[in-house]
């Protein structure tokens, strides 16, 4: 590919993840962007549980039996002249460090809020995971056809929660059964919910005093006036729309909508898309910021997928493209190892298929057959390029359980499962310094049932876990270790690179430490 055509193809590329709560409609406003994308013909198609269909991104079998989404898989299509890819994160309570990886791997986040709950739990740990990477954050306010919460609540909730600063992009006209439309800020026009009530047009352009047209029968309505007041005193109080900001993850553009009726939706995508940022460059260890233009391939694998034919062992590892264009069957090396890979079996992600891919350019997502090279984290780099792109982040487990093989005489494939297993990235290890026990570490529950079923299935070693509960991980230093500051309630242990930490049984077992020893220096990861 020409350096000019690259350019072209990666500045159309937008690369993106929604997160939210489950059950904000991350699935529904999924299904409708594809809608719009083609890369589906209807709705359900994504997530069909109640017609028993599964999702066609759900892969592992152990996805089938709990009929939810364990994978992040990735979609691709085109839209406006971009070409999209949404990166999916389980809409499920049972995340794992999958999704947070994920995030890792996107240029910008859009964030799925129900309006009749506000900011949840889930929202608020993926968020601060995106945050922490300064990319930026578009916020959907959904299931406005529902009664919610007050928009000028919902906004001050996103500066007081989340610490960001929000621009309306549009303001809802009513709500629930009195939803009337949205009254578009940006483009100064009011979007009609029911249009079929209003002549049939969906958009009504505002006057020069930003007033719908006095003939129209929105006029001095009620509700009307009331979204009217509402950006009158978001305009004069509130903050500016700042592209840079926008950019930088300082501000947050908010769209109200409900994904259910497909309203408001498209306005969202078609703004999205306009602001949302083209592939950005990424830093390698050395600090050293590799622009998505070089010619030359590189990428990172930030997520990999096992089994995702259970008649074959295969796994699949999950590359981000950072630079150059990528074209099947090309040699790569493999930082890590420095050993030289050929990337012929390759696939990218629709919704409906999963497609063997020719070509594809930095910003894309391609997922490369592999038969135990890859771990998570990994740079692979085409010809004399020759960079490592910063490690992932760890993410301090939450959930904890003790893990020891029921076969003792299957000792040798538990760990060599065990092993493998946390080198992929799947989970985290710890060993107790007292007794040597093996503790493994989840953000979510999930992960640890991921965790016993691939055991089984792939190293066909039966594990027997004892749940621990909640801990809180930190870490400290090196200097500062002894093992008398050991006890049941903050148990002394190393994590797979050697580094101590303590697994806390609570808050105030932390504080308690705390006070007792005010020179040990306490850690989380992200
Ligand atoms: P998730 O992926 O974030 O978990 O949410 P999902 O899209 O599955 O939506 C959760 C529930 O909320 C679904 O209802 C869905 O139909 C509903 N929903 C999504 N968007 C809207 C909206 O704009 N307005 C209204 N009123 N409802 C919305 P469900 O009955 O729980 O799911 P299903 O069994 O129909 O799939």
């Amino acid at each position: 590919m020409s350096n000019s055509h690259l350019r072209e193809e990666v500045e159309k590329r937008r690369t993106f993840a929604i997160i939210s709560h489950p059950d904000a409609g991350k699935t529904t406003i999924t299904e409708q962007l594809l809608l719009f994308g083609g890369a589906i013909r209807q709705a359900g198609s994504v997530k069909g549980k109640k017609t028993g269909n599964f999702a066609k991104s759900d892969w592992m079998e152990i996805e089938k039996q709990r009929g939810i989404s364990v994978t992040s898989s990735v979609m691709q299509f085109d839209y406006a002249g971009k070409r999209v890819n949404i990166l999916d994160t389980p809409g499920h309570e049972d995340f794992s460090e999958d999704t947070y990886r994920t995030l890792m791997a996107v240029d910008a986040a859009v964030m799925v809020i129900d309006t009749a709950k506000g900011i949840e739990a889930q929202t608020k740990k993926l968020f601060k995971v995106v945050k922490d990477r300064g990319i930026p954050v578009f916020t959907f306010m959904n299931k406005l056809d529902r009664d919610g919460r007050e928009p000028l609540d919902l906004l001050s909730e996103l500066e007081e929660v989340l610490g960001i600063e929000s621009y309306p992009m549009n303001w809802p006209i009513g709500m629930g059964k009195g939803l009337e439309g949205l009254y578009d800020v940006f483009h100064k026009r009011v979007e009609l919910y029911r249009p079929e009530n209003y002549e049939g047009e969906r958009f009504i352009p505002l006057d020069e005093t930003g007033d719908i047209p006095k003939t129209h029968k929105l006029f001095q309505n009620a509700v009307y006036t009331q979204a009217q007041e509402d950006v009158e005193l978001l305009v004069e109080a509130g903050n500016v729309f700042d592209e840079e900001r926008i950019q930088n993850g300082d501000l947050t553009p908010v769209f109200f909508g409900s994904a259910l009726t497909n309203f408001g939706v498209e306005t969202f995508l078609s703004t999205f898309l306009q602001f949302a940022p083209e592939p950005h460059a990424h830093k390698t260890i050395e600090g050293e910021e590799i622009s998505p233009f070089v010619e030359e391939f590189s990428g990172f694998v930030f997520k990999i997928q096992a089994n995702m034919n259970p008649a074959h062992r295969d796994r699949i590892a999950f590359v981000r493209i950072s630079s150059g264009t990528f074209t099947r069957g090309m040699d790569v090396t493999l930082q890590r190892t420095g050993k030289k890979v050929k990337l012929s079996n390759v696939t990218q992600f629709m919704a409906d298929a999963r497609e063997n891919v020719e070509t594809a350019v930095a910003g894309d997502i391609i997922g490369v057959y592999d038969t135990g090279n890859y771990q998570v984290g990994d740079t692979i780099t085409e010809g004399k390029l020759k960079v490592a792109y910063e490690e992932l982040p760890t993410f301090t487990p939450e959930l904890f359980m003790k893990v020891t093989a029921k076969n003792v005489m299957k000792q040798k494939s538990f760990h060599k499962g065990i092993e493998q297993l946390v080198q992929e990235g799947a989970i985290q290890l710890y060993t107790t310094v007292q007794t040597g026990d093996y503790i493994i570490g989840a953000v979510g529950q999930l992960q640890f049932e991921v965790f016993q079923y691939r055991m089984l299935n792939e190293y066909n070693a039966e594990v027997v876990m004892t749940p621990m509960g909640n801990k809180i991980a930190r870490w400290f230093k090196e200097e500062d270790f002894d093992e008398r500051m050991s006890s049941s309630r903050n148990i002394l242990a190393r994590d797979r690179f050697g580094n101590p930490l303590f697994l806390f049984e609570n808050e105030f077992a932390m504080r308690w430490f705390a006070d007792k020893y005010p020179n040990v220096e306490l850690e989380s990861l992200l």
